[in-house]
């Protein structure tokens, strides 16, 4: 979508940053939510004080996060989350971002335009989306609602963009869009979003630093607030997927706005799964009862932010210290519909018990990446990256509760043969519980030889199809077939070591033109050591230092594992001149030549121009030319832009 605004002469002055992710590609993503004065210091300190109750700026920066992005992919996420990025009033209670004075000017205490624009090259270079949080409802003003100078603002400098100042009444609708969020000693006064001059001017500015800043996707601050009608032209002209907060746990109060907006935080399933998982003694039918109530009134879960934790809430462990009862809900959020959103600290297990405590400093914690639920998040994401890699449409199918009782619930997602079944439990660690799950109800084929990816246990569904479930310790259980781990590097005891051709492995693919043995071992070696991403399609750079050539051209391997008879062979046909425009007598003939029984694998390589969006399949063609197309839906790919001269797409023919 993006592409479409963008002139190549504008291509062509951002170097190495420029890419370009739809909503459906954002379905695949998981998010890591920095908030930026509270992440990394430019100056790596693990020991600079941060007190949260002072409601200061504690020095974190946007050259911090580029210091630490291993440390975020290397837990499996693919995206992050950043603070608003614009000035903000002049007060140390700003260290937020979300009180905006002059949004034509960034918040220096985060760092420069350059820092920004590194931040966002060294994301691309490594494969990684940025989304940032913006601010529309409101501005942010040092004094009380009615003493308010307008003249500081830039632009809305005139009273007459702003509702005529008043306290929101929260049981009010009216009153949430009119009224001025605040009080009186820091006010927000509040923007008349539904005039057309303010829509005009947000619209011109987020298509400035979008592609200013090469921005993938957006969170948008006080969606409740913001008139309805200025939705959907304001994402238009971002070009990106947007994430709503609408800090609402009433389904009727938020699902409707997402006729507007492409996604919204899923708080009403934040608020269900947190009761579940709180304690032992929490309700599994409300949250079944929620997860379908959202799958009816929402238009599209799989959309929706999925979370147990922000910036804005309490943290999951305020309310209990069992591991055993905060992994289980960290796992549902991870595992359930949506786009995964882990808020920095819940992996060194913070436990601040909401604004300000729960915006504790990371560098604190010293960054371990060896610590219980650092090495658990990366798991779960391991496992979901996994999952997409292999089939596509696990992100799109909507998952299904398919058991619960008092105390366990069980979830399906994926298409048959691919489906992750989940098991949660609200037993705690010194819990245990055990029931048997249908054929039926798992979609699991009888003598079916599984694993439990979080403890690595083989287990075999019987000669019925039953699968026998023991949650031991309160820990949930998440069954995967086994055979489609072969290779991938997750639960290698069982399943092998890692080989190079495994879905996994896909972060590893890249290697410019100039690549040499060293970088290679480099990039081999950091994915063996870590659970990073394993999309469908990735890309990396051969280097990490922040300047680099952008790549004119890349070529781009395509993979298919599928087992063809003798004489059969596989194809690929896509919308565009170079992959046939779809005439099966045109489309790319893949090669054989790494194909054995246990890797099914062909191949082609085609050299693309980067941001090129195609449409492909894969066809079967017999030795007597009979063509059998692949299953619907169409594949989608967009060849990166940035550095990476080279990237690789792994697919398994869809049946
Ligand atoms: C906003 O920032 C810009 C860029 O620094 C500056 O030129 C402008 O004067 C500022 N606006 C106000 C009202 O201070
Ligand atoms: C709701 O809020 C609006 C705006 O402040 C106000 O005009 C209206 O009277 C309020 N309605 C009720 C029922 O209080
Ligand atoms: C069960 O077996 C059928 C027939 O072999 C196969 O199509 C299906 O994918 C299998 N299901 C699973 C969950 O592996
Ligand atoms: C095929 O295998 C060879 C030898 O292992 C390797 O160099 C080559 O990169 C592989 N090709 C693909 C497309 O994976
Ligand atoms: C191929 O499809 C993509 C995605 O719909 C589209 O953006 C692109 O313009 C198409 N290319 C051609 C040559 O039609
Ligand atoms: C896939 O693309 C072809 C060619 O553009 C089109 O005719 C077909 O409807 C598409 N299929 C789906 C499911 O969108």
């Amino acid at each position: 979508m993006r592409f479409s605004t963008l002139s190549l002469a504008a291509l062509a002055s951002f170097t190495c940053t420029v890419s370009a992710l739809s909503p459906a590609d954002w379905k695949k993503q998981s998010i890591y939510q920095v908030m930026t004065d509270r992440f990394a210091r430019t100056d790596g300190s693990t020991t600079a004080a941060c007190d949260t109750s002072a409601d200061k700026y504690c020095g974190g920066s946007w050259q911090g996060i580029i210091n630490k992005l291993d440390y975020i992919q290397d837990m499996g996420f693919t995206a992050i989350w950043i603070s608003p990025i614009v000035e903000n009033l002049q007060a140390d209670g700003a260290y937020h971002g979300y009180w905006a004075q002059n949004i034509t000017e960034l918040n220096t205490n985060f760092g420069t335009e350059s820092d920004l624009l590194a931040l966002s090259t060294a994301l691309h270079g490594k494969g990684m989306y940025l989304m940032v949080d913006v601010v529309t409802n409101h501005m942010g003003y040092n004094g009380c609602r009615d003493c308010v100078d307008y003249s500081i603002f830039d632009p809305f400098n005139l009273q007459s963009d702003y509702h005529t100042p008043c306290a929101i009444d929260y049981n009010n609708a009216t009153s949430e869009k009119v009224c001025w969020e605040g009080d009186d000693t820091v006010s927000l006064p509040d923007l008349r979003t539904e005039d057309s001059g303010v829509l005009a001017t947000w619209n011109t500015w987020i298509g400035g630093i979008v592609t200013k800043y090469s921005i993938d996707g957006l969170r948008l601050d006080s969606a409740l607030e913001v008139d309805v009608d200025f939705f959907s032209p304001f994402e238009a002209a971002a070009g990106v997927y947007i994430v709503g907060e609408a800090f609402n746990g009433d389904p009727s109060t938020v699902c409707p706005l997402q006729d507007s907006l492409s996604g919204l935080l899923n708080y009403p399933a934040y608020y269900w799964i947190t009761q579940a998982f709180e304690s032992t003694s929490g309700s599994m039918s409300n949250l079944e009862n929620g997860i379908n109530t959202m799958k009816s009134e929402c238009s599209d879960t799989n959309l929706l932010g999925s979370f147990l934790e922000n910036h804005d809430v309490a943290r999951f462990p305020s309310y209990t210290s069992d591991i055993s009862l905060t992994k289980n809900a960290i796992a549902f959020t991870i595992l359930t519909d949506g786009i995964p959103i882990v808020y920095e600290g819940q992996e060194q297990h913070f436990s601040g018990t909401g604004d300000p405590s729960s915006r504790e400093a990371v560098w604190l914690s010293g960054y371990p990446t060896d610590s219980t639920f650092y090495t658990w998040i990366a798991s779960l994401n391991q496992i979901r990256n996994e999952a997409i890699n292999l089939d596509p449409t696990y992100v799109t199918y909507k998952a299904n509760p398919i058991y619960s009782d008092s105390s366990n619930i069980v979830m399906r997602k994926g298409n048959t043969g691919f489906q992750m079944i989940s098991a949660f439990t609200n037993t705690g660690a010194s819990g245990s519980s055990s029931f048997t799950l249908s054929s039926t109800e798992t979609g699991f084929n009888s003598s079916q030889a599984l694993i439990e990816v979080m403890s690595c246990t083989a287990v075999t569904t019987d000669s019925s199809g039953n699968l026998a479930v023991t949650l031991t310790s309160g820990l949930p259980g998440v069954y995967f077939p086994k055979s489609l781990l072969t290779g991938s590097g997750i639960c290698s005891s069982i399943t092998g070591s890692k080989s190079s051709t495994s879905a996994s492995a896909s972060a590893t693919t890249t290697a410019p033109s100039t690549t040499d043995t060293s970088s290679a071992t480099a990039t081999s070696t950091k994915t063996s050591k870590s659970a990073s991403s394993s999309l469908t399609t990735s890309s990396v750079a051969s280097s990490t230092s922040a300047s680099c050539t952008t790549a004119t051209s890349v070529a781009v391997t395509f993979n298919a594992l599928e087992s063809t008879a003798y004489g059969e062979t596989i194809k690929l046909a896509g919308n565009t001149t170079a992959l046939g425009s779809w005439a099966p007598a045109n489309a790319l003939a893949l090669s054989a030549a790494n194909y054995t029984a246990s890797n099914p694998q062909w191949s082609v390589t085609v050299s693309m121009a980067p941001g090129t969006a195609v449409l492909y399949k894969f066809i079967k063609v017999g030795s007597g030319g009979s063509v059998a197309w692949e299953a619907d839906p169409n594949r989608s790919y967009t060849v990166p832009v940035g550095c990476a001269a080279a990237a690789m797409v792994r697919d398994v023919w869809q049946a």
